[in-house]
């Protein structure tokens, strides 16, 4: 009797990785806190682009700033996300500002699921304050600097995913939330005829 070779059986839809899960959001929403722990409860690859893009530079972040600009991040960023980031199987931080640019969050809803993590002024100063590598937040009043970026950059991240306030939650609680939209999202997105004949929920 022959083999049944299990690849050839499986459906391409069941062999292909799950879509990545793509955190964006102001700095201090948590988000590689959160991607590291779901990555491990998932056992998924976590990637936090910020490393990425310092790989890519081999340079730090503020190095990068103060050094090439701005202008040269988001474009590191941008070519990290066309040609570097994982087609699936992944949980991935991304920089604070980093689907903020035109175009930016089309091109990661084209890679995962997006969620966006949202926070206060108050409370993204609190979880950001004494930090020294976040070239944006080194002036003299951070408070001030986060409510202005945070309100120019507001638009961007209310189109770019699905939307997740992080105030007054603990890792526990947030990671359930998140994990639940994630997944509600993956089901979403598969072709019907894959999904023909599971449970509904
Ligand atoms: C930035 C956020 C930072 C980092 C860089 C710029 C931003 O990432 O990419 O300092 O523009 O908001 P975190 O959100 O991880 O702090």
């Amino acid at each position: 009797m022959p083999r049944v070779n299990q690849r050839v059986a499986q459906s391409p839809e069941a062999s292909r990785p799950p879509p990545n899960l793509i955190l964006v959001g102001f700095m201090g929403t948590g988000k590689t806190t959160l991607g590291r722990h779901l990555a491990q409860r998932w056992r998924r690859r976590f990637i936090d682009s910020d490393q990425e893009i310092e790989r890519l530079a081999r340079m730090k972040i503020p190095e990068i700033f103060a050094q090439k600009g701005e202008a040269e991040f988001r474009r590191l960023e941008r070519e990290w996300v066309e040609n570097h980031m994982p087609a699936g199987g992944c949980v991935i931080a991304t920089g604070g500002g980093l689907v903020v640019p035109e175009g930016m969050s089309e091109l990661l809803k084209s890679k995962g699921v997006v969620v966006c993590l949202f926070a206060t002024p108050e409370t993204v100063f609190r979880r950001t304050s004494g930090s020294t590598h976040r070239p944006l937040l080194q002036t003299e009043n951070p408070l001030e600097r986060i409510r202005t970026l945070l309100a120019a950059r507001e638009p961007a991240y209310l189109r770019s995913g699905i939307a997740v306030l992080t105030d007054g939650r603990n890792l526990p609680d947030l990671s359930a939330a998140v994990e639940r939209v994630y997944f509600r999202a993956v089901r979403n997105r598969r072709p019907r005829a894959s999904r023909a004949g599971q449970p509904k929920a």
